[in-house]
């Protein structure tokens, strides 16, 4: 049991403090004659959970004065045409970023479709142009979630220098971008996956524990340290319909220094560093 008491990182209202932060700085910039930043979101076919992360970028956006535009492309879209409305907005001057909405229907090749963005409107940061970006370390757009992960620690006062930081999860979206961003950071970093020797083992040594699994309940109190700072990435669905991380929350958390309930931790974040990309990808000043 940590000696203190376990803070909750509370992402709805850091997201909220943000977004009335960018809402400001589009609204100064607008002022000052600069144009309007707008975003594009694509939703190819009929998938229900997309369709509702799609409407929340859409109101996210009209809530902090960003122009969006969201284009709704029936399943039974060709890839030709898809690639030919990308490029219709890689030229269109009142976008200044671009968003494919994932999954896409099985007949269309994804990475084709990433690589078409242009990497100067790619506020995903999922273009190999901007991975190699994220790499470096000079990049000008950071991956959603893994910058929404880092921005909870920073706004909550966790340093990550030195520190041993523990991802689970190996996927291009998050797992991978998280690591990169950490060891910028000053982290020593350890990505475990289904392969991990000893997982539980790893994950104990963790001053840093970032699940990024996909499985309620999957990191349990036996696999965290005394005094960790836990996050945790996981959306899933329950049975009941309700929505759970990837961390036992009951048992974990007394456990924890800081833990990142679900929801209400790392995924309001997401939307909020999409807008942060979209006024980078637009030449505005973002809020800190
Ligand atoms: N689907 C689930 N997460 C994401 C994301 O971060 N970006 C896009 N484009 N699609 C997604």
């Amino acid at each position: 049991m940590s000696d203190n008491v376990t803070k909750i990182i509370n992402g709805k209202e850091i997201s909220a403090t943000l977004r009335a932060k960018i809402a400001q700085k589009v609204a100064a910039h607008i002022d000052n004659g600069g144009q309007r930043p707008g975003l594009a979101v694509i939703l190819v076919g009929e998938d229900p959970a997309s369709a509702v992360y799609v409407r929340n970028k859409h109101k996210a956006c009209e809530e902090v004065g960003v122009y969006s535009e969201v284009i709704k492309l029936p399943e039974s879209t060709t890839q030709n045409e898809l690639l030919a409305v990308i490029d219709s907005l890689n030229n269109n001057s009142d976008i200044h970023g671009i968003l494919v909405q994932l999954p896409l229907p099985k007949h269309i090749d994804k990475q084709t479709v990433i690589n078409a963005i242009s990497a100067d409107k790619d506020v995903d940061a999922f273009h190999p142009v901007n991975i190699g970006k994220v790499m470096t370390g000079d990049y000008k757009f950071a991956p959603c979630t893994p910058a929404g992960v880092m921005y909870l620690l920073k706004a909550s006062g966790v340093s990550t220098e030195g520190k041993h930081c523990v991802v689970i999860g190996r996927s291009d979206i998050v797992g991978k971008p998280m690591a990169m961003l950490m060891l910028h950071s000053g982290a020593t970093i350890t990505v475990c996956h289904s392969r991990t020797r000893d997982l539980a083992g790893v994950c104990r040594d963790a001053d840093i524990l970032v699940s990024a699994v996909g499985k309620a309940g999957f990191v349990t109190a036996d696999m965290v340290k005394d005094g960790a700072v836990v996050v945790d990435v996981g959306i899933n669905r329950l049975p009941d319909g309700k929505l759970a991380g990837d961390v036992a929350y009951d048992e974990v958390a007394p456990k924890a220094s800081y833990i990142t309930p679900v929801p209400g931790g790392v995924g309001p974040m997401t939307i909020a560093m999409l807008l942060m990309n979209t006024l980078a990808a637009a030449d505005i000043e973002l809020p800190d």
